[in-house]
């Protein structure tokens, strides 16, 4: 029988594109001040005061306070003490249903036993690391290349980040060439060079804080949807040297926060087999998530390498990987003195690979492959947004609600839609000051829904997980339904 994906119907790429692209036009809807107020006053101040007492201290010594990118500064993070399944628990007692789910890695909810006593097992024999070889690091790159076809070696990273770098450190070995082409919006991590272009399609370097501008001398971008843009930069790489690799996430940029039409990888796998570019799939958020297979078992792509991170170890630390073909896996070999004659790639890591990640990565996907966790954690969604779109009609708010299975998103600003052009550079200024305003109420609708007692990726992002159940809806709905009916125009 054929693997069941977390994608039950392929969105309508086009029709949410002009969704988006109507709300970024519309004034600001957000959570009304009143209501915002309120809900620093009752909910934060009085019922996370044990959380605010702790933050408060803790930015003494901890730049903003929090150590995460993804905790919420608006009005203070809070602390979390417990997770499990579907919810989230703080330092003053409050439960949360968790959609944020640590950034990614637990599509089978928080902590399942499963995973854990396994990895107390482990712990109890050998402690979480040694430098050396641990039989995991076989079972979990094994279990890796059977499920995706094109993963013929695996080698376990840090993290996505780490992984994303040996990618493109690959690809400029394998192919002797130096151009590595990015799609536009798309995050791959925050190493030097790939800060190149994120979050705003179009942004160049202007995003990437802290990186001299000649880091980015052979990265460039492509427009996400836009097979001639990208074939138009391939051509001119041709003069400049040639390209070594492609780099896409295959639901598009930010998680398909612009979704991509579904011919489109396929496209891009086609361009870069006429042009002799690798072509890398950044499945750090889709690979388990989309289903066994990943996001390339989904859209039938064969990409030459596989970016692994998140739930690549079940949430647990040290999550990332690269997998692909013999041929251009042979450039990551490691150990003293190990790797035949060809030029190894620069990578390592203290941490990576260890045998902790390792086991929690493999009882991780054997878990998800029993359950038919994507699938469980797609239809849920599919529920969730169906429930969020009746709500947007409800209320009358232009708020762009869709899901790729289990990866779902609710945008009510659509900070990450606005995209820069340089022949008109003039908007620039104004389109950054816009994002920047909009990412603002972004943050507060989050704090809305947080007070709520719903934990969302920024306030925009929603991963479900398979612990989320059918009964749990209504109540989750309802939550959302307080926030909706508080929203107004922004002043
Ligand atoms: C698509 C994608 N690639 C790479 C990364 C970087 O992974 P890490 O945070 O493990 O460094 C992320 C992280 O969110 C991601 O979403």
């Amino acid at each position: 029988m054929g693997e069941t994906f977390a994608i039950s119907k392929y969105p309508d790429a086009d029709k949410i594109i002009n969704q988006l692209d109507r709300l970024i036009k519309e004034p600001i809807y957000t959570i009304h001040p009143n209501k915002l107020q309120d809900y620093v006053e009752n909910y934060f101040n009085q019922k996370c005061a044990k959380s605010k007492a702790l933050i408060e201290e803790a930015r003494k010594i901890i730049p903003g306070g929090v150590q995460h990118n993804l905790a919420f500064n608006y009005p203070f993070p809070l602390v979390i003490t417990k997770a499990e399944g579907a919810y989230l628990y703080d330092l003053d007692g409050n439960r949360y249903y968790d959609f944020l789910q640590a950034g990614g890695p637990t599509v089978l909810g928080s902590n399942p036993t499963e995973v854990r006593s396994k990895v107390i097992e482990l712990l109890n024999d050998c402690g979480p690391s040694t430098g050396l070889f641990h039989e995991y690091e076989y079972k979990l790159a094994k279990k890796i290349s059977e499920h995706i076809k094109a993963v013929e070696m695996f080698r376990m990273l840090g993290s996505g980040t780490e992984a994303c770098m040996a990618a493109i450190r690959v690809a400029r070995l394998a192919t002797k060439k130096k151009n590595i082409l990015k799609m536009g919006g798309a995050y791959h991590g925050w190493s030097d060079q790939l800060a190149y272009g994120i979050r705003v399609p179009g942004s160049k370097w202007t995003q990437a804080n802290g990186v001299p501008r000649n880091c980015f001398k052979y990265i460039q971008e492509f427009f996400p949807n836009d097979l001639n843009d990208l074939e138009k930069k391939l051509r001119l790489n041709k003069l400049r040297g040639g390209t070594a690799a492609v780099m896409i996430e295959p639901v598009g940029p930010e998680s398909g926060t612009r979704p991509l039409h579904y011919e489109f990888n396929k496209g891009v796998e086609k361009l870069c087999r006429k042009y002799g570019a690798l072509l890398i799939f950044d499945e750090v958020v889709t690979a388990f998530r989309i289903g066994m297979s990943g996001a390339q078992g989904y859209f039938g792509v064969s990409p030459d390498l596989t970016v692994f991170g998140k739930v690549v170890a079940g949430g647990y630390p040290s999550a990332g990987g690269l997998g692909g073909k013999k041929e251009y896996m042979k450039y990551l070999s490691a150990g003293i003195g190990g790797g035949g004659k060809h030029k190894k790639a620069l990578v390592g890591g203290t941490m990576a690979a260890n045998p902790l990640s390792c086991v929690a990565g493999y009882y991780t996907l054997c878990e998800i492959e029993r359950i038919n966790a994507p699938q469980k954690a797609g239809l849920f969604a599919d529920q969730l947004i169906a429930g969020l779109q009746r709500l947007n009609e409800k209320y009358n708010l232009p708020f762009v609600a869709f899901n790729q299975g289990s990866i779902c998103h609710l945008e009510t600003v659509g900070t990450m839609h606005f995209s820069i052009n340089w022949s008109k550079p003039w908007q620039i200024p104004g389109i950054l000051k816009a994002t920047s305003e909009r990412k603002k109420e972004m943050e507060h609708m989050g704090a809305a829904y947080m007070a709520e007692g719903i934990v969302t990726l920024a306030g925009s992002r929603l991963y479900t997980s398979a612990a989320y159940e059918d009964k749990m809806l209504p109540d989750i709905l309802s939550r959302f339904e307080n926030v909706f009916k508080s929203v107004a125009v922004k002043a």
